[in-house]
């Protein structure tokens, strides 16, 4: 069976979309769907290629719970054609991924907040900037989101779940 490809988008790679990343992926394994879905982040600038997340996200996920290892990676225009689903953070990003938009893209593109039932469409703020308050808002919104984003994509792709889980 083929694998739902999922793939979290922000500008720098190192604070939203390799949390978005840890938390889907935390949410799969708790379900016992890893295996059923590909799950990758990048951003849309090279700024910190090949560099691990920032301190404060990683710390902040610990907190909450979350691993996260990940090695910043910037986004191609094939990735239009290798993901199904591609979820930007912020409307700059979903601007920034138009630069990048193929002919006949396969995926579909979302700004995650698509699926934030408190405020439906938002902009995933950038906490770069902010304190430690702005990490764990930023948490709450993307763990969220993720949640209802997971149930959409069990619904749309018939997948059923583990009696186990
Ligand atoms: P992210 O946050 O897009 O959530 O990874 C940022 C990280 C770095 C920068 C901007 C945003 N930066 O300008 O270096």
């Amino acid at each position: 069976m083929s694998k739902v490809k999922v793939l979290f988008v922000c500008l720098g790679n190192i604070c939203r979309s390799p949390l978005a990343e840890g938390i889907f992926m935390q949410k799969l394994r708790l379900k016992g769907l890893d295996d059923r879905f590909e799950v990758a982040s990048c951003g849309t600038s090279n700024y910190h290629i090949g560099e691990s997340p920032d301190s404060r996200t990683i710390v902040n996920a610990v907190k909450n719970g979350i691993d996260l290892d990940h090695k910043g990676k910037q986004f191609k225009s094939e990735f239009f054609f290798s993901y199904d689903y591609i979820l930007p953070m912020d409307q700059s990003n979903l601007r920034d991924l138009e630069k990048f938009r193929p002919d006949n893209p396969k995926a579909e593109v979302f700004i995650l907040r698509t699926f934030d039932l408190l405020n439906k469409g938002a902009d995933v703020p950038d906490p770069y900037y902010a304190g430690e308050h702005g990490f764990q808002e930023v948490f709450d919104i993307i763990d969220r989101s993720c949640e209802q984003l997971l149930g959409h994509l069990i619904e749309k792709h018939h997948i059923e779940l583990n009696k186990l889980f």
